[in-house]
């Protein structure tokens, strides 16, 4: 299987998704991302985890990084258009911004997205995606890879209501061709321990945050 020229999100789930954003500040889609794509990033990321050339995640930026393994489990590599696959993938991400910025006059200017494997047992804990202090990233996303997922592999993305966070408000498979998206400093969310390897692409929409002068670094 191959992928085509160009992997647009159709542009009627663009507007799906928008509307949820707002309405309930997230939105979960099934079969958004193309076929060919997913296999072709999947098989990225299983190369990279075979040769043992996966960063092991961890929390905090900076000089607060710390691998916590009670905290999450993954194992990452940065996108950086290396591949024609992860050009694709970030070219319709790119779209994505566009029409975030065109609806929602978000200021989103930059992308920043990894490869994630979870491997089995792994799971990350509830959280928030934007760091204390830095309100920089808006926008995350995740685009999940693995094929043929089935519901006794676990490994769900539970997203969390905003104002009571004990409350599950929905339960994500992470199968190939779906992508979540949510306010980052808004949504609890958490991944549930997987039963079977699990490949994902998570990124953050970023808006520039001028701290003290110091223009914040990606990452
Ligand atoms: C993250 C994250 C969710 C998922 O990487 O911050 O929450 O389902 N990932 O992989
Ligand atoms: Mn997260």
């Amino acid at each position: 299987m191959t992928f085509p020229a160009a992997c647009p999100l159709p542009a009627q789930r663009l507007d799906e998704m928008i509307d949820a954003l707002v309405e309930q500040g997230f939105y979960a889609g099934k079969a958004l991302i193309d076929p060919g794509l997913c296999q072709a990033l999947y098989r990225e990321v299983e190369d990279r985890a075979q040769q043992d050339v996966l960063t092991r995640a961890g929390i905090g930026r900076g000089r607060d990084f710390e691998q916590r393994l009670d905290v999450r489990g993954d194992a990452i590599h940065w996108l950086d258009r290396e591949s024609l696959a992860q050009r694709r993938y970030l070219d319709a991400m790119a779209e994505l911004q566009q029409a975030l910025n065109a609806a929602l006059f978000l200021g989103l200017f930059e992308y920043e997205a990894h490869f994630a494997r979870y491997p089995e047992g792994a799971f990350y804990r509830r959280h928030l995606d934007s760091f204390r202090g830095r309100a920089n990233r808006v926008v995350s996303t995740v685009g999940y890879l693995t094929p043929d997922w089935s519901p006794r592999a676990g490994g769900e993305m539970v997203i969390f209501d905003e104002q009571a966070p004990d409350r599950e408000v929905a339960r994500v498979a992470p199968e190939a061709g779906t992508l979540v998206c949510f306010m980052s400093e808004q949504i609890p969310h958490e991944v549930l321990p997987t039963h079977r390897p699990r490949a994902s692409i998570a990124g953050w929409f970023r808006r520039n945050a001028s701290l003290g002068g110091i223009v914040d670094p990606p990452r």
